[in-house]
């Protein structure tokens, strides 16, 4: 049984305070995939505290993968060759979960079964079994979606693909697969997607290039090196207080340790075309990930450019996690936003243009819901009022960022589900504003 719990957030005056986040989900995930994957021992700091991770980190196990944590460490034991599992891996919420080590299981040589919860069973696979059957893998599924059943091979071929959807994770599937395949893999992307995998793959031991038109090469076949990393704060969970920060007046935010890699902290360069006071220094390499400390003033500056505020196009995939939360900041700048060729979020764990339009007109804000994006209208002063997470950590959390600018008390139903990626968001968020 899911558990189903209600919060309510009052409205609040400033946010003060210094931070450091648990590890970056998306690079957490990635980091225990190359250590099952790489030879001899790994050992992550920082590793992420999200249940999602902790769907990756069960599946290995049940892989056969030795895995202990203890305190702030995960040391994970290098297998190569995994074990065929005795039960259907449960990859719960998680759609990273389920691409990438479906990528991994393609070149194994076993058959075995992925599912997970209902929203994950709802969501499209045909984007990776398409390449993954490609290079030689058979995959049933449940008309394209999960559970499905892979039945991988030793003799995995390599690929040249291009990507149809901007997916870091189907590229990261295929690169996955490709580690086994002989010869040159490439993956073409139109706009580029969040690059952890090459960076990471770089950083123990298998050489991927990505050139000028965007494509990925990795040469096969390869074997990862295990080593030792301290995985930087997670920047899309940093993004719900830092856009708090610059909301609230007077407010002060450190965040110290997270990761800045630009395909990924692209909000932070639209929060500042919006007028937000946000700096970033002690930028140094951790296995090739930028990681550094964030400062936020609060405050927007009005005279910034709204004409720039239409967030379209190649700009998409760099901000596709935060474009709830940049919808609820559109609704307090004057002229609002617009975001369009975002048609992605509709397969998130919910549909993020649904649940965004849905919950911000409860707060009183004008929105258009297009199929591709939304058009919100500002600045509005938002209603505090009763709006529903839709089960979707992102969805939970951009409306507490919603409710802290709001006129009074807002209810976020089954706000629990913040724990797919942020456990202590609620704990660390009450941490630093003051009412
Ligand atoms: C992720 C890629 C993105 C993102 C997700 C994490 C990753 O999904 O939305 O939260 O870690 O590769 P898509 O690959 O479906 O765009």
């Amino acid at each position: 049984m899911e558990t189903v719990s209600n919060l309510q957030l009052n409205p609040a005056r400033t946010v003060r305070g210094e931070l450091q986040l648990p590890g970056d989900k998306s690079i957490s995930h990635r980091a225990a995939l190359i250590a099952a994957l790489a030879s001899g021992v790994s050992t992550f700091t920082n590793f992420s505290t999200a249940v999602d991770c902790g769907s990756t980190l069960s599946c290995l196990r049940q892989l056969g993968v030795q895995i202990a944590r203890d305190a702030n460490r995960l040391t994970i034991q290098g297998l190569g060759k995994l074990h065929k599992p005795l039960t259907v891996l449960d990859c719960g919420n998680s759609g990273s979960t389920i691409r990438m080590l479906a990528g991994v299981l393609a070149a194994q040589d076993f058959v075995c079964e992925l599912s997970g919860d209902s929203s994950l069973n709802s969501r499209p696979m045909a984007r990776i079994i398409e390449p993954l059957e490609l290079m030689g893998a058979r995959i049933e599924s449940t008309s394209g979606k999960p559970p499905i059943i892979i039945h991988g091979t030793k003799a995995v071929t390599r690929l040249s693909y291009k990507l149809p959807v901007a997916s870091a994770q189907v590229k990261s599937a295929i690169l996955f697969a490709a580690l086994s395949a002989e010869g040159q893999t490439q993956v073409h992307e139109s706009s580029l997607s969040r690059d952890h995998t090459e960076r990471m793959f770089n950083g123990f031991g298998v050489e991927v290039t990505t050139d000028n038109d965007l494509t990925v090469t990795l040469n096969g076949p390869a074997r990862l090196v295990g080593g030792d990393m301290t995985i930087p704060g997670d920047v899309s969970s940093a993004a719900y207080f830092i856009a708090a920060a610059m909301l609230l007046p007077q407010s002060e935010l450190v965040i110290e340790r997270v990761g800045l890699n630009p395909t990924r902290s692209e909000f932070i360069s639209v929060l500042r075309s919006w007028g937000a006071e946000i700096s970033s220094g002690n930028v140094h390499d951790e296995r090739n990930e930028p990681i550094g400390t964030v400062q936020v003033r609060g405050g927007i500056d009005r005279s910034s450019n709204s004409s720039a505020r239409r967030l379209e196009k190649s700009k998409i995939p760099a901000l596709i996690d935060e474009l709830p939360l940049l919808a609820v900041v559109g609704t307090q700048l004057d002229g609002g936003i617009e975001i369009r060729d975002a048609g992605e979020l509709r397969h998130k764990e919910t549909d993020r243009l649904r649940a965004t339009a849905e919950n911000l007109r409860r707060m009183g804000a004008e929105v258009i819901e297009q199929a591709d994006g939304l058009v919100v209208s500002g600045p509005t002063q938002l209603r505090g009022a009763r709006v529903d997470s839709y089960g979707d950590h992102r969805i939970a959390m951009a409306f507490s960022v919603a409710a802290l600018v709001a006129d009074g008390p807002t209810e976020i139903l089954d706000a629990d589900c913040v724990k797919i990626s942020f456990p202590e968001f609620f704990e660390l968020l009450k941490s630093i504003t003051t009412n």
